[in-house]
């Protein structure tokens, strides 16, 4: 079996912290008891891009139950955990090809290892797997039946590809699901952006200043939780709605321009590029912490910063100091790659739970109904969403109620008034 992973001596390290994740994640826990039984992924290649996480671990263990054959690679060249790499290899027998750290060309050829592997279906997280079958590996995109996108940013992409014609097979919208973005963009990033930055800084949040470039389901977690944190919140906006119900939210909102004055910290979460600029960081209090939360490592005009910049050094693990030519200093965050993963470990594992829940149970969907869908970028189907949430609901031991046959009536009529 063929894997590049940092060291396969960290495997028994790696073993224990995914069995710790496993304990938190109970819907995989009983899709993996289905899957062992009935095998609906028996003959499937799947080639996955995801971060190497724990929860990613679990993920490819219930697929493998399931009879797949899996490979997995890395969604980001900093987010991979090596001990969870080495145990993937040694106790699952899983090809990973990942290794912390790892510069461009080798987060690409890992990507290409991946896709050698010939896979059935590819699930990705922020749809390089995708773009690169289809820009180098066009001739196997025909044995692809269908694919898996994780992320708002791949979404996007995907949608992209499909618009121009050019996505040569499905691909599910896991990101879309409710029980994926309303909980882990939410509450997932939320907790693990402020880990991140804790982790990298050790600095007190409580009576900052904490500035969120985004409003989306994302902005959203982190504004709550670094106002949770005793933080006061700013938030910057292009989108008119999301900035409105950010002010009604109770923040402030005002421009990036402005808020760079006085901001003690920055976190981008816009899925966009080049949010903060050179303009923004030359106006910065001396001290700001910039950080990244987005999926790409482009929100943060890191270019731009270093030519305005007269000295660049690591001044402690995940914390690079700019000294400005105005002779302030500026401290980026784990190289303005996804803060939650790069210094702390990404979303805590009850809400990947659902997450890839979903990735599961879409894998499952795929390989019965591929051949009637489309080209194109599908939602997960909703009777998915309402059963996953169904299964957490049950796990936490919460009851909910039914609807009387009288108010199933009520619903579905409209002569009803007054
Ligand atoms: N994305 C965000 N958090 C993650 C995690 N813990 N595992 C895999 N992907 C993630």
């Amino acid at each position: 079996m063929k894997y590049d992973i940092k060291d396969i001596s960290l495997a028994e390290k790696g073993r224990l912290r995914i069995e710790w994740a496993a304990k938190d994640m109970p819907v995989l826990s009983l899709i993996k008891k289905r899957f062992a039984k009935d095998k609906p992924l028996a003959g499937i290649r799947i080639g996955a891009c995801l971060h190497v996480t724990t929860e990613t671990a679990n993920l490819m263990a219930v697929l493998k139950a399931g009879g797949a054959e899996v490979a997995l690679c890395a969604s980001n060249p900093l987010s991979t955990q090596d001990d969870v790499a080495a145990s993937l290899v040694k106790h699952l027998k899983i090809p990973v090809f990942a290794i912390r750290g790892e510069d461009h060309d080798t987060y690409y050829a890992h990507i290409r290892a991946v896709i050698e592997t010939k896979p059935h279906i590819t699930m990705d997280d922020g749809a390089d797997l995708v773009s690169t079958i289809h820009s180098e590996y066009t001739r196997l995109t025909k044995d692809v039946i269908g694919g898996t996108e994780e992320t708002t940013t791949g979404v996007i992409r995907l949608r992209a590809m499909a618009e121009q014609k050019v996505l040569k097979y499905p691909i599910i919208a896991v990101n879309d699901a409710k029980t994926k973005h309303f909980f882990d963009n939410r509450y997932g990033t939320g907790q693990s952006t402020i880990d991140g930055i804790i982790r990298a800084t050790n600095r007190l949040l409580a009576g900052s200043i904490f500035v969120v470039a985004g409003y989306g389901w994302c902005g959203r977690g982190l504004a709550m939780r670094a106002r949770g944190m005793g933080a006061r919140v700013i938030v910057t906006e292009v989108d008119p709605l999301k900035a409105l119900e950010a002010v009604m939210d109770g923040y402030d909102v005002m421009p990036i321009a402005e808020a760079a004055r006085i901001g003690d910290f920055f976190c981008t979460v816009t899925g966009d590029i080049n949010v903060i600029r050179r303009e923004h960081f030359l106006k910065m209090k001396d001290g700001a912490i910039v950080a990244n939360s987005g999926h790409f490592n482009v929100e943060l005009d890191l270019e731009g910063l270093k030519e305005v910049s007269t000295k660049v050094r690591e001044i402690r693990d995940n914390v690079t100091e700019y000294t400005l030519k105005n002779r302030r200093k500026i401290y980026v965050l784990a190289e303005g790659r996804l803060v939650n993963l790069a210094a702390a470990e990404g979303h805590p594992s009850a809400v990947m739970d659902m997450s890839f829940a979903n990735q599961a149970l879409c894998c499952e969907f795929l390989t019965k109904e591929a051949k009637r869908l489309k080209k194109t970028v599908y939602p997960v189907p909703e009777e998915i969403d309402q059963e996953i949430a169904r299964m957490k609901l049950d796990s936490m031991g919460i009851k909910i109620d039914q609807l009387t046959e009288e108010q199933e009536k009520y619903l579905s009529s409209w002569e009803m008034g007054t």
